[in-house]
């Protein structure tokens, strides 16, 4: 299907959780809609407003004729924190508080499309974490569009957290898992735990949308799927890995060089880092970020650091302002400064997809946060996973045990294992060599989900055309 004419415009109000892992996915899906012919309305929280514009500079929500943003509160007490927010406090909040500033909202495109400003609203795409816009859409009248995006697999163990009590081995769509590997937010006893609560409430939204659609691919999580096709009864479609998928899409068109202008990024990312690439030998930099929500001890922070100093390899490590709780001394020591002299490089941002693809990248340390571990697939780069909450866990499993793609740091940071697993995964002729092999493969059939025929791609045609065809 190829574009859509101006006169025919639809109006996709995209609405992702207020944080960075998922306003990431938000923004390529929005992309992606708008070069297929959307209007898009991509909604921000007023504190991330604030973000952008000091991450991205003073033009950073202007945005295109046909690709706007809207605010709405949160619901927190206002901050110019440059940190990301209490996570359980943000859900409480956003599921609290953001349907009547939502519904306004609403109100106020309603407005404009009677007055032309704007087509008026076709669709609702709600992240699964926000799903007060399902409910908003279902008052309006508008059809909506549930976008998870996290792992299928982690939405498996959201879904079942009523069978806590039961042996994990019974969960169907997962297997081969521990109680540990189940997403953190469901591990709890307490039957008022503000984020188990927070989930029941999400997975029963759920269930009244229109379409479900998730970042990942077919080939990737297939027994996940199979289960998860069979919770909801609204069709589900996988169109990831959408780094991929976008680019794809990107190519047929004839916007990609404004649309390039438009980011989600809420720090400001350090570009001497790819200069410092350019100049390392190939496969040859670990690479070691930690998303944007996980924190740390000093002691933790110190294991890591040696961990990476004895393992002899160079290293760029993002150590985000907010990471550690204490301080980082270990990394100005005189010490540490000697042992990594020439072969560190320290950020607090970058562009991490520029990154994990650069030739100079050989393997990734990372928390497994989902976009983080689908970035590595596409780039076919291994890792070393250190999962810190949420659905990172499950996310670890899979990469070691199902996808083969990675190893696990225990739970307790040694700087012995870190130096192993580093080394590992970068040289490593057993254990390390098919790990490499298997990430290369993943790559290839990421790749091949997210061209024209592949799964992907076939998916988010059908998402398109079903919008476009559905009635409320
Ligand atoms: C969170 C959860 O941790 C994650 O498990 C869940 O799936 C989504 O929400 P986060 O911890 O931030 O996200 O991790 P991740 O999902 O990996 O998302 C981080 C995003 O920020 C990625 O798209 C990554 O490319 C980007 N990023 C991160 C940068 O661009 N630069 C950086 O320096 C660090």
């Amino acid at each position: 299907m190829g574009p859509i004419s101006d006169e025919a415009k639809p109006h996709a109000v995209l609405v992702p959780y207020p944080a960075q892992g998922h306003m990431n996915p938000m923004m390529k899906l929005a992309k992606v809609l708008h070069s297929k012919g959307f209007h898009i309305t991509y909604v921000i929280s007023e504190f991330n407003q604030k973000r952008l514009l000091r991450s991205r500079g003073p033009h950073a929500l202007q945005g295109l004729p046909d690709f706007r943003y809207e605010t709405i509160p949160d619901g927190l007490p206002p901050s110019d924190a440059d940190a990301t927010q209490h996570v359980p406090s943000l859900c409480y909040s956003t599921s609290n508080s953001c349907l009547a500033p939502f519904l306004q909202l609403m109100g106020r495109l309603k407005q404009s499309a009677s007055a032309g400003l704007v087509p008026p609203v076709t669709c609702i795409v709600s992240d699964g974490a926000m799903t007060f816009s399902v409910e908003a859409a279902n008052n309006l009248g508008i059809p909506s569009v549930l976008f998870w995006t996290a792992s299928c697999c982690g939405l498996v163990g959201d879904v079942r957290n009523g069978y806590l009590e039961t042996k994990v081995e019974w969960i169907p769509g997962i297997h081969n898992f521990r109680l540990r590997d189940l997403p953190s937010f469901i591990r709890t006893t307490d039957p008022q735990d503000i984020m188990l609560n927070f989930f029941l409430g999400e997975i029963e939204n759920a269930h009244k949308a229109s379409i479900i659609v998730i970042n990942t691919f077919d080939d990737l999580e297939k027994f996940s799927l199979d289960y998860i096709s069979s919770v909801f009864p609204a069709p589900i479609y996988t169109v990831g890995p959408l780094p991929l998928l976008l680019r794809q899409f990107n190519n047929n068109s004839t916007t990609t060089s404004s649309l390039s202008s438009i980011g989600s990024n809420l720090w400001k990312e350090d570009s001497s880092v790819l200069h410092w690439l350019h100049s390392q030998s190939p496969a040859s930099v670990l690479y070691v970020n930690y998303g944007s929500v996980t924190t740390m001890s000093s002691d933790q922070l110190a294991e890591f650091a040696w961990g990476l100093a004895t393992s002899k390899w160079p290293f760029l490590w993002v150590v985000r302002p907010d990471l550690v709780e204490g301080g980082s001394e270990v990394l100005s020591s005189e010490s540490f400064k000697k042992e990594t002299e020439g072969r560190g490089m320290i950020a607090t941002w970058c562009s991490q997809e520029d990154v994990l693809n650069h030739p100079a990248v050989g393997g990734f340390l990372t928390h497994c946060g989902w976009n983080s571990t689908l970035e590595s697939v596409c780039a076919g780069k291994a890792i070393v996973c250190w999962p810190f909450f949420g659905e990172q866990p499950t996310n670890c499993r899979y990469a070691c045990e199902e996808w083969r793609i990675g190893m696990e740091v225990g739970p307790v940071v040694e700087r012995e294992e870190v130096r192993r697993l580093v080394v590992e995964v970068m040289e490593g002729e057993n254990k390390g060599k098919q790990m490499r092999e298997k990430a290369l493969e993943w790559k290839r059939k990421a790749a091949e989900a997210t061209k024209p025929g592949g799964s992907s791609y076939q998916n988010m045609e059908r998402v398109v055309e079903a919008v476009l065809n559905m009635k409320p």
